[in-house]
């Protein structure tokens, strides 16, 4: 338990990183509420602050650093802060952060959530911390019931913790762990719980949903959950992330027709289009293969829209390599892309591959990507232009405070001239301008 003056505790969390630490973060702070944190705006104005980090990439890591630098400037200010880094970078580099960084207080691993007001209380106390052992998976976050930030439409839950895919560029296994499933019943309640509170869609989060409670021999599989969300009264819209393409099913696949809140959206990693680099990345499927899945969503699902990350310059990628993924990007022509450019990641199979190519090569890779997905998003918006589309309006347009933004089930977004009234509720609307990454519209 905490102590000492709690009144005065105030609390400023910086987020890296993905949904799962935008996630892990608000569970975070609603839980240190509880023990009378009160939140801080901003470095300056916090007693306590927590940096909660990501390691996916190398840039992902230089952005923490240079932000523990100006966090150093701060706390020689005022060195009573306590400063404490969890997440995935955390989880990573483990107590050689505190080498490097000795301004720092508690470093926590990822499975360390629901630990951290007895980790804090030890820090107070002037011990430096260090614990990023795994957990149980029932043990990772706060038991009981969990509240949204109030006003908040579309929310997070996670669904499962780690992975098992080792995809051999890729560091997540080792700073998630080892998959494991959140027990349904619970993640059932929460939900319920943040529909009471006025969330009207939820986006269900792992790194594969679709082996969901596999190690269970998929005893209550994840369409089996899917089904059960379905059901909650009050709730409008489900989306999840991430499919691994080689565990979508029929029976996922058939969920989009049969679910009337499952909104008609997946993102879908393909990674690669060369079967070779697929095979060097242990993806465990073919650009056939994945084909074959994109027609068979399709087939099913009329207008799904689908999105992917693509690595470019993975270890020993040859031109024609990296043209076959050009020519799957234009056959499929995805809604949307995440490129990235591929960095080490100490202790993964791909940053022993000998062959590294080029930074030069990388960009010119990415630039080339990104053009071509720029006209694809492009055409597939203006295919919209004078359509009705039914938006759930979620907050205020960050560029235009007379604009309130929405999304399509097609989780795009789209921003209409409308009062605040509007946020909350799904409305049907016309859309009249495209643009890459958004659309305009006005209320039908
Ligand atoms: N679980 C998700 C991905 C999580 S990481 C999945 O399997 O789809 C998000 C994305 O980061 C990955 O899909 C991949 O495209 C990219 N990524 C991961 N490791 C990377 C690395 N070492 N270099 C560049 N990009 C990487
Ligand atoms: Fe990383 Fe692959 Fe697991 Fe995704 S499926 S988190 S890319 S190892
Ligand atoms: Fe980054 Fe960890 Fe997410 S490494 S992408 S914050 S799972």
């Amino acid at each position: 338990m905490i102590t000492n003056n709690i009144s005065d505790k105030t609390l400023f969390i910086r987020n890296f990183g993905c949904q799962m630490n935008d996630y892990d973060s608000l569970r975070i702070q609603k839980l240190l509420e509880n023990y009378g944190f009160k939140k801080a705006e901003k470095y300056e104005k916090a007693s306590h602050i927590l940096l909660i980090t990501c390691s996916v990439r190398q840039k992902a890591e230089d952005k923490v650093f240079s932000e523990l630098g100006r966090i150093n400037q701060i706390k020689k200010k005022n060195p009573s802060i306590i400063l404490g880094v969890g997440g995935c970078l955390a989880q990573h580099h483990g107590k050689k952060l505190i080498k490097q960084f000795p301004f720092i207080d508690i470093v926590f691993g990822t499975q360390k959530i629901n630990e951290l007001p007895e980790i804090i209380n030890a820090a107070e106390k002037g011990n430096k911390i260090v614990n990023i052992e795994m957990n149980n998976i029932s043990e990772i976050y706060p038991a009981g019931p969990y509240k949204p930030e109030p006003g908040r439409i579309c929310s997070f839950v996670s669904i499962m913790h780690g992975c098992n895919n080792y995809c051999t560029y890729c560091i997540v296994p080792y700073v998630r762990g080892p998959e494991k499933s959140r027990d349904s019943t619970e993640i059932l309640n929460e939900i319920t719980g943040l529909v009471n509170s006025g969330v009207k869609e939820i986006t269900l989060l792992g790194q594969n949903v679709n082996s969901y409670n596999n190690e269970q021999n998929n005893f209550n599989s994840f369409p089996d959950l899917l089904k059960r969300i379905n059901e909650i009264r009050g709730l409008e819209r489900i989306r999840f992330v991430t499919s691994h393409p080689k565990d979508l099913s029929d029976k996922l696949i058939l969920s989009f027709k049969q679910l009337d809140k499952l909104c008609e959206h997946i993102h879908l990693p393909l990674q690669s289009g060369s079967d070779t680099i697929l095979k060097k990345m242990n993806r465990v499927y073919t650009s056939q293969e994945y084909i074959d899945k994109v027609s068979a969503l399709r087939e099913t699902v009329p207008g799904i829209s689908i999105t992917s990350d693509i690595i470019v310059g993975f270890p020993e990628e040859t031109d024609d390599d990296f043209n076959n993924t050009v020519n799957i990007i234009k056959q499929i022509a995805y809604d949307d892309l995440f490129i990235f450019h591929y960095t080490d990641r100490k202790g993964t199979k791909a940053s022993t591959l000998k062959d590294k190519i080029p930074y030069k090569i990388k960009i010119e890779r990415l630039t080339i990507l990104n053009e071509l997905q720029r006209k694809i998003s492009m055409d597939k918006n203006s295919e919209l232009i004078n359509k009705k589309v039914s938006i759930l309006f979620e907050n205020t347009s960050k560029y235009d405070n007379d604009f309130i933004a929405g999304r399509t089930r097609t989780n795009k977004v789209v921003n209409c001239k409308a009062s605040a009234d509007v946020i909350g509720s799904i409305r049907d609307v016309k859309i009249n301008k495209a643009n890459v990454h958004s659309l305009n519209g006005t209320l039908i």
